[in-house]
């Protein structure tokens, strides 16, 4: 039975796994995104929290894109459950540390999921996760800037001020 099941996607088990992995990585970084939004919020940091906000809502569109692929391909995509969500942050600056360490981690898992995929020879969805590596770029630089503000202007005085007024105007041009 579950062979005959099978023959109604493309998709490996295996590489079934790893995008349902991903949908769950995708989920928790929008909550993570959004915990760190209220902490910004409750601070004072107005616009890093509108910044962060948007991340989450992106960070949820992600998901939902890998969500709707395996479906579409005949596999099944798993709601996932998210727990273990910090509401708590030390600092304005780890905020922007963790933001950059996820993202790294995203981009990293992307890549693993693309080798696997050439060693299957699943092209399919090689190429379905292309759109995602590129998207990487940006979100790395973005992240990568916002904390380099903190080197750049410095957290003394009206710093934290000024940083979070520069945080709404970093974007990323290709
Ligand atoms: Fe969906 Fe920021 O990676």
């Amino acid at each position: 039975m579950k062979d005959l099941l099978r023959l109604k996607t493309s998709l490996t088990e295996e590489v079934e796994g790893l995008l349902n992995e991903q949908i769950k990585m995708e989920a928790k970084s929008s909550a993570t995104y959004l915990s760190m939004a209220s902490w910004c919020d409750r601070h004072g940091f107005d616009n890093s929290a509108d910044f962060l906000y948007r991340q989450a809502e992106e960070e949820r569109e992600h998901m939902m894109k890998i969500f709707k692929y395996v479906n579409d391909l005949g596999g099944a995509a798993l709601s996932p459950e998210i727990s273990d969500i910090s509401t708590e942050f030390d600092s304005f600056r780890g905020i922007f540390e963790e933001a950059l360490q996820q993202e790294i981690a995203v981009t990293q898992s992307f890549n693993r999921i693309a080798a696997k995929c050439q060693k299957l020879h699943d092209f399919t969805t090689f190429n379905f996760l292309a759109w995602f590596l590129n998207e990487q770029i940006e979100e790395e630089y973005i992240a990568r800037r916002c904390l380099e503000l903190f080197e750049v202007i410095g957290e003394e005085g009206a710093g934290q001020y000024m940083i979070d007024k520069q945080i709404a105007k970093v974007t990323y041009k290709a």
